[in-house]
């Protein structure tokens, strides 16, 4: 088959990453018979210099025009890069949000797995470090307490603010049926997280995640307070295959699931919406300090990619390979920087993509 992919290098670490991303997705043509045409696009930074925004209509148009698209990470030295005197919506990050925004994504998907090799990183207790943990956390990310109607007014002569969370029962049918669909791929588990002994929006989404369920009958739904969500996470985090949740609820506990996995350069992550479209990118960001010393872990860009062909172009067998190939080298105790120990080979970026490479 033969996939359109937009590429944005973006800015700092971004081309590094991004091309060994590439170099994998190429073999896994060549080994399973595809081929992908990449179309590179600008942002963050790298526009703002060039156009003077951080996402021209143009660059957007083409993202829209192609089958997924592949992000590297966008800015600067955080408060001193070039960019720093510009308003927020000037900035590089603002390319981000533009371009989520631009193409309705609805849906981010951050995995957090323990891999074995790296458990001496995760933070928590060694017996739930030993049983690891493999889990996926689907964040609704255009609705909820972050674009609720917000308001800062005088009350009585007092200063009073006020955010909103609404969610109307689509917004919630369509990312629980995303959930859901994940699940299918993965151990037919779902944990809808809200608050519903408080919130009336969660009591919504209680009921609109019970009538999506009844359309899955092999996954297993089970409801989970949000308080006690983030208890489980670092006690008990094995328990976990998909979460899904609302959108502050998911930043929240996101980051909380990345940590315990303790390795900033190998978190990868995906944003989706209703058709098999997606952005794929780590969640790492533009790592200016190590940028162009070929030092950057590509394992998180590389593991986006592998989302990619699992998400976007349903090519399970051919991302399971690319995910097999990163346990491999990790077996092999290869090592970029960022997941460095004792005894562990040290390779820089291109060579970290270079094995992968040789184990698909
Ligand atoms: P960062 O994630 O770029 O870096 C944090 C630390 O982790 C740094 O020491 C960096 O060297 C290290 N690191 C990150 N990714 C790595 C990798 N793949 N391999 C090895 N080490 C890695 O976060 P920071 O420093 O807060 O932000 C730097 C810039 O990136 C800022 O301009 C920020 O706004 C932007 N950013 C962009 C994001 C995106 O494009 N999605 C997300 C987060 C930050
Ligand atoms: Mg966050």
């Amino acid at each position: 088959m033969n996939f359109n992919v937009a590429v944005i290098p973006g800015d700092g670490i971004g081309p590094e990453i991004v091309t060994e991303a590439q170099k994998v997705l190429n073999a896994v043509g060549e080994k399973f018979g595809h081929s992908f045409q990449y179309t590179e696009v600008d942002m963050g930074g790298i526009s703002i210099d060039k156009y003077g925004v951080p996402l021209t209509e143009d660059a957007l148009e083409t993202a829209k025009k192609s089958d997924a698209v592949l992000l590297g990470a966008v800015g600067g030295v955080v408060g001193k890069d070039s960019w720093y005197e510009l308003p927020p919506n000037l900035r590089p990050e603002a390319g981000l949000l533009a371009i989520r925004k631009g193409l309705n994504l609805f849906a981010n998907l951050r995995p957090a797995y323990l891999y074995k090799e790296l458990k001496g990183a995760c933070p928590l207790k060694e017996e739930v470090a030993d049983a690891g943990f493999d889990m996926i956390i689907v964040r609704e990310l255009t609705g909820g307490l972050y674009f609720g109607e917000r308001k800062t007014e005088e009350v009585d002569g007092v200063l009073t603010a006020t955010d909103t969370l609404t969610y109307n029962e689509n917004e919630i049918r369509r990312i629980a049926k995303k959930a859901f669909d994940i699940a299918m791929k993965r151990r037919k588990n779902v944990i809808s997280v809200d608050k519903s002994n408080v919130l009336d929006s969660s009591r919504l989404w209680d009921k609109i995640v019970n009538e999506v369920a009844k359309d899955y009958p092999e996954v297993t739904l089970t409801h989970m307070l949000v308080d006690n969500c983030a208890m489980q996470l670092v006690k008990n985090p094995a328990q976990f295959d998909v979460v899904v949740t609302e959108n502050m609820f998911g930043d929240i506990l996101s980051d909380e699931a990345s940590m315990i996995t303790g390795s900033i350069g190998m978190l990868s992550s995906a944003s989706l919406r209703e058709d098999k479209f997606g952005l794929y990118e780590p969640s790492h960001g533009a790592a200016p300090d190590i940028a162009g010393q070929n030092k950057a872990n590509p394992i998180a860009t590389v593991l986006s990619a592998a989302m990619m062909l699992r998400y976007s172009f349903d090519l399970d067998e051919e991302a399971d390979a690319v995910e097999k190939a990163v346990e491999k080298v990790l077996e092999d105790n290869i090592r970029t920087i960022d997941i460095m120990s004792d005894g562990m080979t040290l390779v820089g970026c291109k060579e970290m993509g270079n094995e992968i490479i040789k184990r698909i």
